[in-house]
């Protein structure tokens, strides 16, 4: 059998499967007792990021607790701004800190997109989970590497920390369009260069998170979205036509359908606020829907967590369909609930 014998490579085809293959955003971290005991002697999170036997180790962790359908590559979509030579650190508790960059000298002291040598170590890991997810799974758990879309990576890049809206990269989008453009342009060539590395390593499929996509007004979805979003995916799908891609925009909106028409996407996900029965209607038609149960209903367990997977395979079960949450799990999520949800996604 072929790498498409695994149930998320036939859904990313096109074919409805007979049951839902499952994965989820985050699936390698802190709701996990075994990332946390790794994590507490690996030194910093960017140390764990760079280390490939211990990377590789946290990337297994939920496949051997849950034997969920795909791996997603442990690392983070800000090593790239890392790799471009930007100070990138991680406040414990606090989140994601960078040397904020300002303007065109700013950009002008960064790294070329051809230089991402910083980023070997998490090839290396790439190649280690493939060779792994073989010898135990027999090929049965594909691996999915990642980026993160250039819009959501330069509104760190510019704010230099997550911000409530994004008001910092909205303002320049305003301001200053050409210095933003420059930014943008560099993020999808070192982005394209990463994930054809990704894939040459052992990646299967890529995907590419927007997650900040719900801040960007109508007007500038195009430009600042859509635009470089569909770059990376075509410059990807034309040099390793094989991959499959996915794209999870978040807050969108009825701008999915508007990726949906992109042909070289295999995949859209669907964030927590879309309402599966429309997505069915409109998106599935044109290829396979990733998602959607809200993270805060596994967390609470129960009916809530029943009910809503009820729901999305009701929905979305007669089309190709790859179960996931809405968005990343909770850290505080309990184990005992996501036991449930793939013995939920698994006997429907
Ligand atoms: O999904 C996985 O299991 C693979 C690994 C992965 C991480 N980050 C590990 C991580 C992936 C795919 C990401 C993507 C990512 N990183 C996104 C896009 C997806 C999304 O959630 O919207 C974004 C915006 C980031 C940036 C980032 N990294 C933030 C905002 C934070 C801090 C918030 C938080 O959740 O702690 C991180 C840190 C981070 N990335 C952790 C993990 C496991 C926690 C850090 C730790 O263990 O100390």
């Amino acid at each position: 059998m072929g790498q498409d014998a695994s149930l998320f490579m036939q859904a990313l085809s096109g074919a409805r499967t007979q049951r839902a293959p499952l994965w989820l955003m985050r699936q390698a971290g802190r709701y996990l007792p075994e990332y946390r005991a790794i994590r507490a002697h690996a030194g910093s999170f960017l140390d764990l990021c760079y280390n490939p036997a211990l990377a590789a180790e946290v990337t297994m962790q939920p496949i051997r607790r849950f034997g969920f359908d795909a791996a997603i590559l442990f690392s983070d979509i800000l090593v790239i701004p890392h790799a471009l030579g930007q100070n990138v650190w991680f406040a414990e508790g606090e989140g994601p800190r960078l040397d904020p960059v300002t303007g065109h000298s700013g950009l002008s002291a960064l790294g070329h997109s051809e230089n991402l040598g910083r980023l070997d170590p998490v090839l290396e890991t790439v190649a280690r989970v493939r060779t792994q997810l073989a010898e135990e799974t027999g090929g049965q758990t594909a691996l999915i590497g990642f980026c993160g879309a250039p819009w959501t990576v330069a509104s760190y890049m510019i704010a230099g920390k997550g911000t409530p809206d994004q008001a910092p990269i909205r303002l320049i989008a305003y301001q200053d369009p050409d210095f933003l453009q420059a930014l943008i342009e560099l993020l999808v060539e070192a982005s394209t260069r990463y994930l054809v590395a990704q894939i040459d390593a052992g990646a299967q499929a890529v995907q590419i998170f927007e997650s900040f996509g719900g801040a960007l007004p109508p007007a500038l979805f195009q430009r600042w979205c859509h635009d470089p979003v569909t770059r990376i995916v075509r410059n990807v799908k034309s040099q390793r036509p094989h991959a499959r891609v996915i794209v999870f925009a978040r807050g969108v909106g009825q701008n999915l359908t508007a990726f949906g028409k992109v042909d070289e996407i295999d995949a859209l996900g669907l964030d927590w606020g879309v309402d599966v029965n429309w997505a069915a209607r409109a998106i599935q038609p044109m290829k396979a829907v990733q998602g959607n149960l809200d993270p805060l209903a596994l967390m609470a367990g129960g009916e809530a967590l029943a009910d809503g997977v009820r729901r999305i395979l009701d929905a979305l079960s007669n089309g190709p369909h790859i179960f996931n949450l809405g968005h990343g799990i909770q850290p505080a999520t309990p184990v005992a609930h996501v036991e449930e949800l793939a013995r939920l996604v698994r006997s429907a």
